[in-house]
Protein backbone atom coordinates (compact mmCIF):
# COMPACT_ATOMS: atom_id res chain seq x y z
CA UNK A 1 0.00 0.00 0.00
CA UNK A 2 1.30 3.79 -0.58
CA UNK A 3 2.59 5.35 2.19
CA UNK A 4 0.60 8.59 2.03
CA UNK A 5 -2.13 6.15 1.66
CA UNK A 6 -1.52 4.31 4.92
CA UNK A 7 -0.73 7.59 7.22
CA UNK A 8 -3.90 8.46 6.19
CA UNK A 9 -5.63 5.76 7.14
CA UNK A 10 -3.89 5.87 10.59
CA UNK A 11 -4.74 9.45 10.81
CA UNK A 12 -8.34 8.76 10.35
CA UNK A 13 -8.37 6.09 12.91
CA UNK A 14 -6.43 8.29 15.50
CA UNK A 15 -9.21 10.65 15.26
CA UNK A 16 -11.57 7.96 16.09
CA UNK A 17 -11.19 7.79 20.00
CA UNK A 18 -12.91 3.92 19.77
CA UNK A 19 -11.30 3.13 16.66
CA UNK A 20 -7.92 3.92 18.34
CA UNK A 21 -8.44 1.71 21.26
CA UNK A 22 -9.30 -1.91 19.09
CA UNK A 23 -6.64 -1.26 16.53
CA UNK A 24 -3.40 1.17 15.47
CA UNK A 25 -4.29 1.28 11.29
CA UNK A 26 -6.75 -1.14 9.09
CA UNK A 27 -3.96 -2.56 7.28
CA UNK A 28 -3.24 -4.56 10.00
CA UNK A 29 -6.88 -5.31 10.84
CA UNK A 30 -8.37 -8.87 10.03
CA UNK A 31 -11.87 -7.20 9.89
CA UNK A 32 -11.01 -4.54 7.33
CA UNK A 33 -8.03 -6.65 5.56
CA UNK A 34 -8.31 -9.43 3.49
CA UNK A 35 -5.24 -10.47 3.54
CA UNK A 36 -4.72 -9.59 7.58
CA UNK A 37 -7.96 -12.04 8.00
CA UNK A 38 -6.17 -14.83 5.61
CA UNK A 39 -2.76 -14.47 7.54
CA UNK A 40 -4.57 -15.27 11.13
CA UNK A 41 -6.79 -18.01 9.51
CA UNK A 42 -3.49 -19.36 8.22
CA UNK A 43 -2.18 -19.18 11.49
CA UNK A 44 -4.72 -20.94 13.54
CA UNK A 45 -4.92 -23.54 10.86
CA UNK A 46 -7.92 -22.45 9.51
CA UNK A 47 -6.67 -22.16 5.68
CA UNK A 48 -6.69 -24.86 3.40
CA UNK A 49 -4.66 -24.51 -0.21
CA UNK A 50 -5.95 -26.62 -2.87
CA UNK A 51 -3.50 -26.27 -6.12
CA UNK A 52 -5.13 -27.57 -9.60
CA UNK A 53 -8.56 -27.30 -8.91
CA UNK A 54 -10.52 -26.08 -11.74
CA UNK A 55 -12.84 -23.54 -12.03
CA UNK A 56 -15.60 -25.88 -13.84
CA UNK A 57 -17.56 -27.11 -11.31
CA UNK A 58 -14.42 -28.67 -9.32
CA UNK A 59 -13.92 -25.64 -7.40
CA UNK A 60 -17.42 -25.15 -6.52
CA UNK A 61 -17.95 -29.22 -5.44
CA UNK A 62 -14.94 -29.02 -3.55
CA UNK A 63 -16.23 -25.95 -1.47
CA UNK A 64 -19.71 -28.15 -1.29
CA UNK A 65 -17.77 -31.22 0.23
CA UNK A 66 -15.45 -29.24 2.79
CA UNK A 67 -18.47 -27.33 3.80
CA UNK A 68 -20.24 -30.81 5.10
CA UNK A 69 -17.49 -31.25 7.36
CA UNK A 70 -17.41 -30.57 11.21
CA UNK A 71 -14.76 -28.36 11.11
CA UNK A 72 -14.53 -26.23 7.87
CA UNK A 73 -11.20 -24.20 6.99
CA UNK A 74 -11.66 -21.10 4.55
CA UNK A 75 -10.17 -22.81 0.93
CA UNK A 76 -8.25 -20.80 -0.91
CA UNK A 77 -7.82 -22.24 -4.45
CA UNK A 78 -4.37 -21.84 -6.30
CA UNK A 79 -2.67 -22.63 -9.66
CA UNK A 80 -5.90 -23.17 -11.49
CA UNK A 81 -5.67 -24.80 -14.55
CA UNK A 82 -5.29 -22.29 -17.35
CA UNK A 83 -4.55 -19.61 -15.36
CA UNK A 84 -1.46 -18.04 -13.80
CA UNK A 85 -0.48 -18.93 -9.99
CA UNK A 86 -2.06 -16.33 -7.70
CA UNK A 87 -4.92 -15.63 -9.47
CA UNK A 88 -7.00 -17.39 -6.72
CA UNK A 89 -10.27 -18.29 -5.31
CA UNK A 90 -11.68 -18.00 -1.65
CA UNK A 91 -14.42 -20.08 -0.48
CA UNK A 92 -15.89 -21.06 2.97
CA UNK A 93 -14.82 -18.08 4.07
CA UNK A 94 -16.98 -17.72 7.25
CA UNK A 95 -17.62 -21.18 8.56
CA UNK A 96 -15.60 -21.31 12.04
CA UNK A 97 -16.11 -19.51 15.21
CA UNK A 98 -13.13 -17.92 15.18
CA UNK A 99 -13.27 -16.58 11.39
CA UNK A 100 -16.67 -15.14 12.42
CA UNK A 101 -15.28 -13.66 15.32
CA UNK A 102 -12.07 -12.05 13.22
CA UNK A 103 -14.64 -10.62 10.93
CA UNK A 104 -16.98 -9.15 13.25
CA UNK A 105 -14.37 -7.26 14.77
CA UNK A 106 -15.13 -9.62 18.29
CA UNK A 107 -12.19 -11.04 20.29
CA UNK A 108 -11.08 -14.20 18.54
CA UNK A 109 -12.44 -17.40 20.42
CA UNK A 110 -15.59 -16.61 21.29
CA UNK A 111 -18.07 -19.08 20.41
CA UNK A 112 -21.81 -20.45 20.32
CA UNK A 113 -23.49 -17.82 23.21
CA UNK A 114 -20.39 -15.54 24.32
CA UNK A 115 -20.46 -14.69 20.48
CA UNK A 116 -23.95 -14.25 19.82
CA UNK A 117 -23.89 -11.90 23.54
CA UNK A 118 -20.81 -9.87 21.83
CA UNK A 119 -22.75 -9.22 18.71
CA UNK A 120 -25.82 -8.18 20.32
CA UNK A 121 -23.76 -5.70 22.78
CA UNK A 122 -22.39 -4.01 19.69
CA UNK A 123 -25.56 -3.65 18.36
CA UNK A 124 -27.01 -2.22 21.41
CA UNK A 125 -24.54 0.42 21.41
CA UNK A 126 -24.01 1.03 17.67
CA UNK A 127 -23.84 4.42 16.59
CA UNK A 128 -23.25 4.81 12.49
CA UNK A 129 -19.94 6.08 11.40
CA UNK A 130 -19.44 7.69 8.07
CA UNK A 131 -16.58 6.09 6.20
CA UNK A 132 -13.12 7.79 5.50
CA UNK A 133 -11.94 8.72 2.03
CA UNK A 134 -8.95 7.52 1.33
CA UNK A 135 -7.69 8.96 -2.09
CA UNK A 136 -5.74 6.87 -3.08
CA UNK A 137 -5.29 2.95 -2.38
CA UNK A 138 -4.10 -0.55 -3.33
CA UNK A 139 -7.87 -0.58 -5.63
CA UNK A 140 -6.50 1.72 -7.80
CA UNK A 141 -3.10 -0.35 -8.35
CA UNK A 142 -4.20 -2.31 -11.02
CA UNK A 143 -6.11 -1.22 -13.92
CA UNK A 144 -7.72 -3.19 -16.61
CA UNK A 145 -8.99 -0.74 -19.58
CA UNK A 146 -10.31 0.11 -23.41
CA UNK A 147 -9.41 -3.29 -25.25
CA UNK A 148 -7.31 -4.82 -21.88
CA UNK A 149 -10.66 -5.26 -20.25
CA UNK A 150 -11.30 -9.24 -20.24
CA UNK A 151 -13.48 -11.05 -17.47
CA UNK A 152 -12.24 -14.10 -18.70
CA UNK A 153 -8.28 -13.12 -17.07
CA UNK A 154 -10.05 -14.50 -13.78
CA UNK A 155 -10.68 -17.93 -12.80
CA UNK A 156 -14.13 -17.36 -12.08
CA UNK A 157 -16.30 -20.54 -10.68
CA UNK A 158 -19.00 -22.34 -12.28
CA UNK A 159 -20.35 -23.45 -8.95
CA UNK A 160 -23.25 -26.01 -9.61
CA UNK A 161 -24.12 -27.86 -12.32
CA UNK A 162 -27.43 -26.50 -13.15
CA UNK A 163 -25.53 -22.48 -12.90
CA UNK A 164 -26.02 -20.31 -16.41
CA UNK A 165 -22.73 -19.61 -16.17
CA UNK A 166 -19.75 -18.41 -14.30
CA UNK A 167 -20.45 -16.43 -11.19
CA UNK A 168 -17.81 -13.81 -10.45
CA UNK A 169 -19.99 -12.30 -7.60
CA UNK A 170 -21.22 -14.53 -4.73
CA UNK A 171 -19.59 -13.17 -1.99
CA UNK A 172 -19.58 -9.42 -2.99
CA UNK A 173 -20.91 -6.13 -2.67
CA UNK A 174 -22.77 -3.83 -5.37
CA UNK A 175 -22.47 -0.12 -4.68
CA UNK A 176 -25.13 2.51 -5.91
CA UNK A 177 -26.20 5.54 -4.82
CA UNK A 178 -29.35 7.19 -4.22
CA UNK A 179 -29.60 10.35 -6.86
CA UNK A 180 -32.35 12.03 -4.54
CA UNK A 181 -30.43 11.78 -0.95
CA UNK A 182 -27.27 10.99 -2.19
CA UNK A 183 -27.26 8.38 0.23
CA UNK A 184 -25.10 5.02 -0.62
CA UNK A 185 -26.21 1.42 -1.05
CA UNK A 186 -24.10 -1.59 -0.44
CA UNK A 187 -26.08 -4.67 -1.12
CA UNK A 188 -24.88 -7.96 -1.95
CA UNK A 189 -26.59 -9.29 -5.57
CA UNK A 190 -25.27 -12.12 -7.26
CA UNK A 191 -23.12 -11.45 -10.31
CA UNK A 192 -22.86 -13.86 -13.19
CA UNK A 193 -20.28 -13.40 -16.30
CA UNK A 194 -22.19 -13.37 -19.66
CA UNK A 195 -19.37 -12.17 -22.03
CA UNK A 196 -15.77 -10.87 -21.62
CA UNK A 197 -16.75 -7.00 -20.82
CA UNK A 198 -20.33 -7.90 -19.98
CA UNK A 199 -22.00 -9.42 -16.71
CA UNK A 200 -25.34 -9.73 -15.07
CA UNK A 201 -26.08 -8.32 -11.43
CA UNK A 202 -29.57 -10.31 -10.35
CA UNK A 203 -31.42 -8.05 -8.11
CA UNK A 204 -34.16 -8.93 -6.62
CA UNK A 205 -37.06 -6.02 -7.63
CA UNK A 206 -37.65 -4.33 -4.35
CA UNK A 207 -33.79 -4.38 -3.28
CA UNK A 208 -32.05 -1.41 -2.86
CA UNK A 209 -30.07 -1.88 -5.67
CA UNK A 210 -33.28 -2.06 -7.84
CA UNK A 211 -35.39 0.50 -6.12
CA UNK A 212 -32.06 3.05 -7.04
CA UNK A 213 -31.55 1.88 -10.79
CA UNK A 214 -35.38 2.47 -11.39
CA UNK A 215 -34.89 5.96 -10.32
CA UNK A 216 -32.61 6.59 -12.98
CA UNK A 217 -33.99 4.26 -15.44
CA UNK A 218 -37.25 5.21 -15.50
CA UNK A 219 -35.83 9.05 -16.73
CA UNK A 220 -34.09 7.42 -19.30
CA UNK A 221 -30.65 7.95 -17.20
CA UNK A 222 -27.69 5.22 -17.05
CA UNK A 223 -27.36 4.19 -13.27
CA UNK A 224 -23.77 3.80 -12.18
CA UNK A 225 -23.02 0.53 -10.60
CA UNK A 226 -19.55 -0.41 -8.96
CA UNK A 227 -19.29 -3.99 -7.83
CA UNK A 228 -16.39 -4.95 -5.47
CA UNK A 229 -15.30 -8.82 -5.45
CA UNK A 230 -12.88 -10.21 -3.09
CA UNK A 231 -13.89 -7.81 -0.03
CA UNK A 232 -12.94 -8.18 3.39
CA UNK A 233 -15.32 -10.21 5.45
CA UNK A 234 -17.01 -8.23 7.54
CA UNK A 235 -18.41 -6.17 4.46
CA UNK A 236 -20.77 -9.15 3.84
CA UNK A 237 -21.86 -8.89 7.75
CA UNK A 238 -24.30 -5.66 6.50
CA UNK A 239 -24.38 -6.20 2.92
CA UNK A 240 -26.59 -9.18 3.48
CA UNK A 241 -28.69 -8.22 6.54
CA UNK A 242 -31.44 -6.48 4.97
CA UNK A 243 -30.59 -2.94 6.84
CA UNK A 244 -33.47 0.12 6.45
CA UNK A 245 -33.58 2.48 3.62
CA UNK A 246 -30.96 4.95 3.64
CA UNK A 247 -28.72 3.67 5.83
CA UNK A 248 -25.73 2.96 4.20
CA UNK A 249 -24.22 -0.24 5.09
CA UNK A 250 -20.54 1.78 5.03
CA UNK A 251 -21.78 3.55 8.09
CA UNK A 252 -23.39 0.73 9.79
CA UNK A 253 -20.25 -1.13 9.89
CA UNK A 254 -18.12 1.94 10.62
CA UNK A 255 -20.44 2.26 13.90
CA UNK A 256 -20.73 -1.78 14.59
CA UNK A 257 -16.40 -2.20 14.19
CA UNK A 258 -15.75 1.24 15.77
CA UNK A 259 -14.06 2.59 13.35
CA UNK A 260 -15.01 3.70 10.00
CA UNK A 261 -14.78 2.34 7.20
CA UNK A 262 -11.99 2.72 4.63
CA UNK A 263 -13.42 3.89 1.28
CA UNK A 264 -12.05 5.16 -2.22
CA UNK A 265 -14.19 7.62 -4.23
CA UNK A 266 -12.99 7.65 -7.45
CA UNK A 267 -13.08 6.70 -11.01
CA UNK A 268 -15.66 7.54 -13.68
CA UNK A 269 -18.53 6.64 -11.21
CA UNK A 270 -17.25 8.40 -8.02
CA UNK A 271 -18.75 5.68 -6.27
CA UNK A 272 -17.52 4.95 -2.95
CA UNK A 273 -15.01 1.81 -3.11
CA UNK A 274 -13.89 -0.05 -0.64
CA UNK A 275 -10.52 0.59 -0.24
CA UNK A 276 -8.69 -2.79 -0.15
CA UNK A 277 -10.80 -5.46 -1.89
CA UNK A 278 -8.95 -7.28 -4.74
CA UNK A 279 -10.92 -6.24 -7.66
CA UNK A 280 -13.38 -3.79 -8.44
CA UNK A 281 -15.84 -4.05 -11.47
CA UNK A 282 -17.59 -0.67 -12.57
CA UNK A 283 -20.64 -0.72 -14.95
CA UNK A 284 -23.07 2.21 -15.99
CA UNK A 285 -26.59 0.69 -17.91
CA UNK A 286 -28.52 3.10 -19.57
CA UNK A 287 -31.19 2.32 -21.85
CA UNK A 288 -31.21 3.94 -25.14
CA UNK A 289 -33.96 3.25 -27.10
CA UNK A 290 -36.37 0.06 -26.90
CA UNK A 291 -34.30 -2.44 -27.22
CA UNK A 292 -30.79 -1.44 -27.08
CA UNK A 293 -28.16 -0.59 -23.86
CA UNK A 294 -25.25 1.63 -23.50
CA UNK A 295 -23.03 -0.03 -21.37
CA UNK A 296 -20.11 1.03 -20.01
CA UNK A 297 -17.52 -0.99 -18.13
CA UNK A 298 -14.69 -1.38 -16.23
CA UNK A 299 -12.01 -3.14 -14.41
CA UNK A 300 -10.40 -1.48 -11.11
CA UNK A 301 -11.04 2.14 -11.61
CA UNK A 302 -11.12 3.15 -15.40
CA UNK A 303 -13.76 2.62 -17.94
CA UNK A 304 -13.98 1.43 -21.33
CA UNK A 305 -17.03 2.32 -23.72
CA UNK A 306 -19.06 -0.42 -25.18
CA UNK A 307 -22.20 -0.13 -27.25
CA UNK A 308 -23.68 -3.35 -26.65
CA UNK A 309 -25.94 -5.14 -27.56
CA UNK A 310 -29.74 -6.15 -28.63
CA UNK A 311 -32.29 -7.32 -26.53
CA UNK A 312 -31.86 -10.74 -28.03
CA UNK A 313 -28.26 -11.48 -27.89
CA UNK A 314 -27.91 -10.41 -24.09
CA UNK A 315 -30.95 -12.36 -22.88
CA UNK A 316 -29.91 -15.83 -24.45
CA UNK A 317 -27.26 -16.26 -22.04
CA UNK A 318 -29.32 -18.03 -19.26
CA UNK A 319 -28.78 -18.15 -15.76
CA UNK A 320 -29.79 -14.90 -13.87
CA UNK A 321 -32.09 -12.38 -14.54
CA UNK A 322 -29.86 -9.50 -15.40
CA UNK A 323 -30.00 -5.53 -15.08
CA UNK A 324 -30.26 -5.86 -19.45
CA UNK A 325 -33.05 -7.93 -20.01
CA UNK A 326 -34.54 -6.02 -16.71
CA UNK A 327 -34.13 -2.73 -18.87
CA UNK A 328 -35.16 -3.99 -21.89
CA UNK A 329 -38.66 -5.31 -20.30
CA UNK A 330 -38.90 -8.10 -22.87
CA UNK A 331 -39.54 -11.18 -22.44
CA UNK A 332 -37.02 -13.21 -20.75
CA UNK A 333 -35.24 -16.14 -21.83
CA UNK A 334 -32.78 -16.67 -19.04
CA UNK A 335 -33.50 -20.08 -17.66
CA UNK A 336 -34.19 -18.98 -13.57
CA UNK A 337 -31.06 -20.40 -11.66
C1 LIG B 1 -24.35 -14.83 -0.21
C2 LIG B 1 -25.56 -13.97 -0.52
C3 LIG B 1 -26.01 -13.89 -1.82
C4 LIG B 1 -27.13 -13.11 -2.12
N1 LIG B 1 -27.56 -13.03 -3.42
C5 LIG B 1 -28.58 -12.19 -3.73
C6 LIG B 1 -28.97 -12.01 -5.09
O1 LIG B 1 -28.43 -12.61 -6.01
N2 LIG B 1 -29.97 -11.13 -5.34
C7 LIG B 1 -30.62 -10.44 -4.35
O2 LIG B 1 -31.49 -9.65 -4.66
N3 LIG B 1 -30.29 -10.63 -3.05
C8 LIG B 1 -29.28 -11.48 -2.72
N4 LIG B 1 -28.91 -11.65 -1.42
C9 LIG B 1 -29.71 -11.00 -0.37
C10 LIG B 1 -29.35 -9.54 -0.25
O3 LIG B 1 -27.96 -9.37 -0.12
C11 LIG B 1 -30.01 -8.94 0.99
O4 LIG B 1 -31.39 -9.04 0.87
C12 LIG B 1 -29.59 -7.51 1.20
O5 LIG B 1 -30.29 -7.01 2.30
C13 LIG B 1 -29.87 -6.66 0.00
O6 LIG B 1 -29.43 -5.34 0.22
P1 LIG B 1 -30.45 -4.13 0.17
O7 LIG B 1 -31.41 -4.37 1.33
O8 LIG B 1 -29.63 -2.93 0.36
O9 LIG B 1 -31.13 -4.20 -1.15
C14 LIG B 1 -27.81 -12.42 -1.09
C15 LIG B 1 -27.34 -12.50 0.22
C16 LIG B 1 -26.22 -13.26 0.51
C17 LIG B 1 -25.73 -13.29 1.94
Amino acid sequence: MAKDSQRAIREAVDATDEAAEITPQHAGDPALDLRCFLERAQNAGELQVIEGADWNLEIGALTEIFAELETTPALLFDKIPGYAGGYRVLSNILKSPLRESLALGLRPGLRGVELARGVKERLNSLNPMAPVDIKEGPILENVLDGDDVNLFKFPTPKWHELDGGRYIGTFNAVVCKDPDSGYVNVGTYRVQIHDEKTVGVNMIAGKHGDLIGRKYWEKGEECPFLIVCGMPPSLMMATGLGLPWATSEYDFLGGFLGRPVPITKAGITGLPMRHHPRSCLKALHRRLRRNRVLKDLSVNGRVIMRRARNKRRSSKCGGSITVMTRLSRGRRRSKPI
